[in-house]
């Protein structure tokens, strides 16, 4: 009898810590307990048949039973212990930590170098005591041309190339709407840059159908050509930080009378002429003029005691100027390495 309990306890024994050995997580080492040492394990129910043998044999045959419970359980407290430092091993490579690699920076943003070139013309005009007005981008006919002394018909607005909509509205061509909107608010004096975007059915290499312009007027007593000239000139020499210098030559705008275009000298060759000037010394940077007595009066201003003068110019294309940028699509591709050398 005592050798056959031997056997037994021996196999289960044998087969139980072979089950130990291949259970591969804490839930299988479970499984195993439970099927040797659980209530209805096959070590416990050997301890239950004890009551099977004759009573001088119950105390030997318990104690080898027990023996063979305790070795079981030591072989599965070695295998848990065994498993978890195998799970922290596998979790510290896992999740390991190299302190001595530099941090990830925050990809700080920057500003669009177009908005930068509008910051630093809003500079220069505030500083003067000029006042910021925007306006709405989609305009009605009046405030786009008629308001500017562009009639229909007019072939002034053959330069527009507008974009219309179907109820009669339109995309506005220029910010000069927003200055007949100051006018019909305000009464003279009257000092403010109107900065926004600007639409035309145009593209190539530096026309893009949006871009942005800044206008300037202003109103009052005794405004003269001698004024805007000198705002012009300033302006500009503070804009590209160099000694430029600077001329007028005549040209046409409905709404201003005389008119003129305003170059710059080549701020690349200063004047030596270059790729950026096509070889003239010179670059076109804006339009400008005393403003129209028609305007004035349209707006309800009094042309016979106030005079004025409005200049206008492409943001876009100053930016490229300053910046160096030969393309005006670039501008608008979005293309981060690009964008990035302007933060
Ligand atoms: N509004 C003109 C344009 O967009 C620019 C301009 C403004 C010219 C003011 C003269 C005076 O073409």
């Amino acid at each position: 009898m005592s050798n056959d309990l031997d056997d037994t306890l021996k196999q289960l024994v044998g087969e139980a810590k072979r089950a130990v050995g291949e259970a591969g997580d804490e839930r299988a080492l479970d499984d195993v307990r439970v099927r040797y040492l659980g209530k209805k394990g096959e070590l416990t129910a050997l301890l239950k048949s004890l009551g099977q043998l004759a009573p001088e044999d119950r105390p030997a045959a318990g104690a080898r039973i027990n023996a063979a419970k305790d070795e079981l359980q030591d072989a599965i407290g070695a295998r848990r212990q065994h498993l978890s430092r195998e799970q922290m091993a596998r979790a510290l490579e896992a999740e390991q930590v190299d302190v001595t690699l530099p941090g990830r920076r925050d990809a700080g943003g920057g500003l669009h170098p177009v908005t930068q070139a509008l910051l630093r013309m809003e500079d220069i005009f505030v500083g003067a005591g000029y006042s910021v007005v925007t306006g709405p981008e989609v305009e009605n006919d009046y405030y786009n041309f008629e308001a500017l002394n562009i009639p229909a018909h007019h072939p002034a607005r053959a330069m527009h190339d507008t974009f219309y909509f179907a109820d009669g509205t339109l995309l506005r061509t220029h910010t000069s709407p927003s200055q007949v909107h100051t006018m019909e608010r305000e009464e003279p004096p009257i000092r403010v840059i109107c900065p926004g975007r600007v639409y035309r059915r145009d593209s190539d290499l530096t026309h893009s159908p949006m871009f942005q312009q800044l206008e300037g007027l202003v109103i009052d007593r005794g405004i003269s050509f001698a004024d805007l000239k000198g705002t012009v000139i300033e302006f500009l020499q503070r804009f590209f930080e160099k000694e430029l210098s600077v001329r007028f030559r005549p040209s046409y705008f409905p709404f201003t009378e005389p008119s003129a275009e305003v170059d710059v000298q080549c701020v690349q060759c200063l004047g030596e002429g270059c790729r950026v000037c096509s070889h003239t010394g010179w670059l076109e940077v804006m339009g400008c003029g005393v403003v129209h007595p028609n305007v004035l009066e349209m707006s309800g201003i009094d042309s016979e005691t106030y005079s004025g003068f409005a200049f206008g110019m492409g943001i876009d294309r100053l930016a490229m100027l300053l910046y160096e940028v030969d393309d005006l699509r670039l501008f608008y591709d979005n293309d981060l390495r690009f964008l990035r050398q302007f933060n």
